[in-house]
């Protein structure tokens, strides 16, 4: 489909002067007090997630000219196209659909049918092995989307999780990961889940194979009863030596797969209903973005308020802040997300780009960043903008905690818009400094569903207008390639040929 490139376009140029004109001297404090209804127009409820942007640098015709942006680099045709599925993913010749997975079954579509069948399969499986106490330790072995998704999940869902089950999850190559789990497990207690895509990723296949053989040399015979794969490579799954297989298809991203075989360890964890209603939840998510009018389409109003923070505004990064500690791994997954979708510095057909692309995404679960790095994010030289996200009923019964946690973020938001002059600049609070505010009503399978497709689309969003291919990540190969041959010279001390600082170090860790 060939679209506008953005910086041509009429909408970007408005933009522009409307930056130089108004948006660089916007001040949040004065536009709260030109609106009494701001917070009313720049918040809205969306399935499972209320988001509050009236804290964020916009104003109404700020809105308007982004979403004259959408419409001149035809974000709901590309959007369609997507959900049509079209092969969007034109670097990779593949089509985009992890939205299917969460979508209720549709006779007429064979993948629909495919994707049902293998997902009671694997809930199936999930279930038995909820119900077998001799197993009492699941060990997730994967990296990249086959660990965050699933690791945050778990995490996300811990009040849920059934007791009598402890979860691992070891991604890195580097061997203290994998031995310091091991170290605890019996291999007649243990399922060791092999999640890899492709099946050929070297950290994984190496933390397999180490446990494997750990599992052969603790006395451990039966492969099939404790081992799984999931992947789309299901060939060289067997060749490994696994026969208990979870499918799914290429087609479904790395870091989007979390709705597929890949979340298998959440349906351990939640079980079957609760892995349903995760899928619920996203599938909410999938069809306001796919039908709600822009001006009211949360995903597509937070990617455009992306574009502007980073094109116009120039703002290079974002802070996570979610306050509840289950989702203490969400940043993680979310910088997977984002920047592994967005950092590109070619549109999707090669060609370079002027203009930024994905800002870099970090943070860590409130209040505990506040005694941490909130110091530069209020007096700091850059303005960063922050997310709060807020979950208004607790699952826990401690008395006094919850409301101090939710007073904590209000107040921090609230501190950085409004700010505090003080004569004593080490004392002054510049203020005007964004943050968007995202409430759930619970930390659920849905409304974590309904909260991990809404920043997937509002990345298909901001991926959209700058024109790049937000599906593939060619930008992880050259090192994958370069491992290789420096593993091979490090085993054998060969540094010939190679620059004189790698040279040197390879010396020294030899
Ligand atoms: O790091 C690149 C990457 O391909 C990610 O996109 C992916 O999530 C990860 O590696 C793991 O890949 P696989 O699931 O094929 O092992």
């Amino acid at each position: 489909m060939s679209r506008p490139r953005c910086d041509k376009t009429a909408a970007w140029r408005r933009l522009q002067d409307h930056y130089r004109a108004a948006g660089a001297a916007f001040d949040l404090r004065a536009a709260f007090a030109a609106d009494a209804q701001r917070f009313a127009h720049f918040s809205q409820q969306a399935p499972h997630v209320f988001a509050d942007l009236s804290k964020s640098l916009l104003d109404e015709q700020t809105e308007q000219l982004l979403l004259g942006l959408a419409q001149e680099t035809r974000l709901e045709a590309h959007r369609d196209a997507m959900f049509a599925g079209e092969r969007i993913n034109n670097t990779e010749n593949r089509a985009v659909k992890h939205w299917l997975l969460r979508a209720p079954r549709n006779a007429a579509d064979p993948d629909s049918v495919a994707v049902h069948e293998t997902l009671d399969a694997m809930l199936a499986f999930a279930e038995q092995v909820r119900a077998d106490p001799t197993i009492t330790d699941v060990v997730n072995i994967g990296i990249g989307g086959s660990d965050l998704g699933p690791q945050m999940a778990v995490a996300a869902l811990q009040g849920q999780v059934t007791p009598g089950k402890r979860f691992h999850f070891v991604s890195n190559i580097d061997g203290h990961e994998l031995a310091a789990v091991l170290r605890d497990l019996k291999p007649q207690g243990t399922l060791f889940l092999v999640a890899s895509k492709t099946f050929t990723t070297l950290e994984t296949m190496t933390n397999a194979r180490s446990a494997k053989h750990w599992f052969e040399q603790q006395g451990g015979s039966d492969i099939a009863r404790h081992f799984a794969a999931l992947t789309t490579n299901v060939d060289a799954a067997r060749q490994f030596g696994i026969t208990t297989t979870f499918g799914f298809w290429d087609w479904v991203g790395g870091r989007y797969s979390l709705w597929s075989a890949i979340g298998l360890p959440i349906a351990v964890a939640i079980g079957a209903q609760g892995f349903r209603d995760l899928l619920a939840g996203a599938h909410a998510m999938d069809e306001h973005f796919r039908t709600a009018p822009l001006p009211q389409n949360l995903p597509a109003r937070l990617g455009l308020l992306d574009v502007w923070y980073r094109n116009f505004h120039g703002f290079t990064s974002r802070s996570i802040a979610p306050y509840h500690s289950a989702l203490r791994r969400l940043p993680a997954y979310l910088q997977q997300l984002e920047m592994e979708s967005n950092g590109k510095s070619v549109d999707a057909q090669g060609r370079p780009l002027a203009f930024g692309t994905s800002p870099v995404l970090w943070g860590e679960p409130g209040t505990n960043g506040q005694h941490a790095y909130f110091q530069m994010l209020h007096q700091g030289t850059d303005r960063v903008p922050v997310e709060f996200i807020a979950v208004r009923q607790p699952s826990h019964s401690l008395p006094g905690h919850h409301q101090l946690l939710l007073a904590n973020a209000l107040a921090q938001a609230q501190a950085l818009m409004q700010g505090k002059p003080d004569a004593a600049g080490h004392r002054n609070f510049s203020g005007n400094r964004p943050s968007t505010f995202f409430v759930l009503e619970e930390l659920t399978p849905a409304t974590l569903g309904a909260l991990l497709a809404l920043h997937e689309h509002r990345v298909f969003t901001s991926g959209s207008v700058w024109g790049i291919d937000s599906f593939d990540q060619w930008g992880v190969e050259l090192g994958k390639v370069l491992a290789t041959d420096i593993a091979r010279r490090l085993a054998a001390g060969d540094v010939e040929g190679l620059d004189a600082s790698t040279a040197g170090l390879l010396d020294r860790l030899r």
